[in-house]
C-alpha cells in the first residue's frame, strides 16, 4: 500500500492534526483486523443492495465489488500495510479501495455509518465463531464417547465430597461431561440465533434517508433473523456478544471441572488414569515428574475467559443510548474467549484419545471404602427392614469391619447374623461392585444396561451417517 498520507473518514470539520496519543489510543486495527473478510463481505453485500435499490449506478457496483475481492486478496497475501493512523479495518479497506478504484470508492459508505458497520461485522464473526465452536465441542464429545466405550464396563469410586461413595461406571463418569457438553451446544446454538440479526440499515443511530432494503442483505449474508427492528438497539447494544461469553465460561468451567479430575486421576494417590508425554511436561529440578500442565492450564485459563466476560458487561454498564466509543471495547474479550475455548477444546480431544486408563487400579480403589454399604441396606429394606434401621445395621456391619481391618465382604456369616437374623448366604453376591452398579437402573442411573444404551444413542447422535 503506497503511503498516500492520512485517510481520514472524518476529516472535514478538523483545522488541527490528531495527537499522536491520541491516533495510539483510538486505533483498533491492531485487533480488529481479525473482522477483514465479514468487512468486506459486508460491504459486497451492501453495495449490491444500494445497486439494486437504485442508490448507485451498477458500474460503480461492480468496481466496488471487485475492488473489495482485489483488497481481500491483498489482506490474504500479507500485502496490506497496517497503520494505526487509519484507526480500524473499516477505513483501512475503504483507504486501499479508493487506492485501487479511484472515486467510486466514496460511494461505498452511502446510508452506512461504522456504528451499524462494525455492529454487522462482529456480529457475522461471532456466528462464524458459534460454528467452529459446535465443531469443537462435537469433537471433544466424540473423544469422550470413543474413551467410554473402549472402557465401557470398567467400573471406578463415585465420589460425593471427594469422598468414595458408590462404585459407578468410568464410561457413565464420562458420559455426563457429554451432557455438558450438549448444553454448550445448545446455548451457543440459541446464541446463534439471536446474533444472526441484521444491523445494517441503522446507519449512524436513527436510520437513514435512502431507500434501503436490508432484508435482502440479511438473505445474502446469512441473517436468518432478519434485520434489527430498532436503529437505536442495532447499533448499541452487544448482548449478543455477553451471551457467547457467558455461553463460553460455562463450557469451559466445564472443561476445567474435567481438567481437574484428569489431574487428581494422573496422581500417585489415586493412579486411574496415565497422560501421554505429549500432554506432560518434566521438572527441571526433580528428574522423576510427569506433570499434567495441559489440563493445568485448561484449569487455569478459566479466569480469563471468565474475565472476558465481566470485561465486556463492564463495558457495557451505564452506556447512554446509542454507540459510545466505548463499545470499541468489545471485541478483544470477545476474541480472546473464542480462541481460548477453541485451543482448550482442541487439546483435550486428542488427550483423551492418548489417555491409558488403569482399570485395575480403579478395581482395587472400589473395593476399600465401603462403597457397597448402600447396597448392604437395601438388601436388608428389600428383606422387610425399614430403611432407617437397615442403614443403622449397615453402619454398624461398616464398624465392624473397620476395627477388624477387613472390608464387608471379608466378614463371616455368623457375623452378619450376628448384626440380623435376616441375613443370610445370598448377601455376599449383593456385595460385589458388579451388584451395586448394574442393579441402578433408574433412568440415567449407572446400569451396565443404561450405559449400554446411552453409548449407543451417543454414538448415533454424534456420528450421523453422511446425507
Ligand atoms: N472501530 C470502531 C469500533 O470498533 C468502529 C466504529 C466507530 N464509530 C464511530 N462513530 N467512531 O467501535
Amino acid at each position: 500500500m503506497s503511503d498516500s498520507g492520512d485517510y481520514k473518514l472524518w476529516g472535514g470539520r478538523f483545522a488541527e492534526p490528531t495527537h499522536e496519543l491520541m491516533q495510539r489510543i483510538n486505533a483498533s486495527i491492531n485487533f480488529d483486523r481479525r473482522l477483514y473478510a465479514q468487512d468486506i463481505r459486508a460491504s459486497q453485500a451492501h453495495a449490491a443492495m444500494l445497486g439494486r435499490q437504485g442508490v448507485l449506478s451498477l458500474e460503480d457496483v461492480v468496481l466496488i465489488i471487485q475492488g473489495l475481492d482485489a483488497v481481500k486478496e491483498e489482506i490474504e497475501a500479507g500485502e496490506m500495510a497496517w497503520r494505526t493512523s487509519l484507526e480500524d479495518i473499516h477505513t483501512h479497506v475503504e483507504a486501499r479501495l479508493q487506492e485501487l478504484i479511484g472515486q467510486p470508492a466514496g460511494r461505498l459508505h452511502t446510508a452506512r455509518s461504522r456504528n451499524d458497520q462494525v455492529a454487522t461485522d462482529l456480529r457475522l464473526w461471532v456466528m462464524a465463531a458459534c460454528r467452529d465452536l459446535d465443531q469443537g465441542l462435537l469433537e471433544f464429545q466424540r473423544a469422550l464417547v470413543s474413551l467410554a466405550e473402549a472402557h465401557a464396563l470398567a467400573i471406578m469410586p463415585g465420589y460425593t465430597h471427594l469422598q468414595r461413595a458408590q462404585p459407578v461406571l468410568f464410561s457413565h463418569h464420562l458420559l455426563a461431561y457429554v451432557e455438558m457438553a450438549q448444553r454448550d451446544r445448545d446455548r451457543l446454538a440459541d446464541c446463534y440465533r439471536r446474533t444472526a440479526v441484521l444491523p445494517l440499515g441503522a446507519a449512524a443511530l436513527a436510520g437513514t434517508t435512502y431507500p434501503l432494503d436490508p432484508a435482502t442483505v440479511a438473505l445474502d449474508l446469512g441473517f436468518t433473523g432478519g434485520t434489527c427492528l430498532n436503529s437505536l438497539d442495532a447499533v448499541s447494544d452487544r448482548d449478543f456478544a455477553a451471551e457467547l461469553l457467558f455461553a463460553l465460561t460455562l463450557t469451559q468451567v466445564h472443561l476445567s471441572r474435567l481438567a481437574e479430575e484428569l489431574i487428581l486421576w494422573s496422581t500417585s494417590e489415586f493412579g486411574f488414569v496415565r497422560l501421554a508425554d505429549a500432554f506432560s511436561t518434566g521438572s527441571s529440578i526433580m528428574p522423576q515428574k510427569k506433570n499434567p500442565d495441559a489440563a493445568e492450564l485448561i484449569r487455569g485459563k478459566t479466569g480469563r475467559v471468565l474475565g472476558d466476560l465481566v470485561a465486556l458487561l463492564t463495558v457495557l454498564k451505564g452506556l447512554p443510548l446509542a454507540y459510545n466509543k466505548d463499545l470499541q471495547e468489545d471485541k478483544e474479550p470477545v476474541f480472546d474467549a473464542v480462541d481460548t475455548v477453541l485451543d482448550c477444546l482442541h487439546v483435550l480431544a486428542p488427550m483423551l484419545a492418548s489417555l491409558e486408563v488403569r482399570e485395575q487400579a480403579m478395581a482395587q480403589a472400589v473395593r476399600a471404602g465401603f462403597l457397597n454399604a448402600t447396597e448392604l441396606a437395601d438388601y436388608l429394606a428389600a428383606k422387610g427392614v425399614p430403611f432407617r434401621q437397615a442403614h443403622e445395621i449397615a453402619g454398624r456391619a461398616v464398624l465392624l469391619a473397620e476395627r477388624s481391618g477387613r472390608v464387608l465382604e471379608n466378614l463371616g456369616i455368623e457375623e452378619y447374623k450376628g448384626l440380623s437374623s435376616v441375613i443370610e448366604e445370598d448377601v455376599y453376591q449383593v456385595l460385589e461392585p458388579e451388584h451395586a452398579v448394574n442393579r441402578r437402573l433408574s433412568p440415567g442411573g449407572t446400569a451396565g444396561d443404561n450405559v449400554r444404551a446411552a453409548l449407543k444413542e451417543a454414538r448415533k447422535r454424534l456420528w450421523p451417517p453422511p446425507a
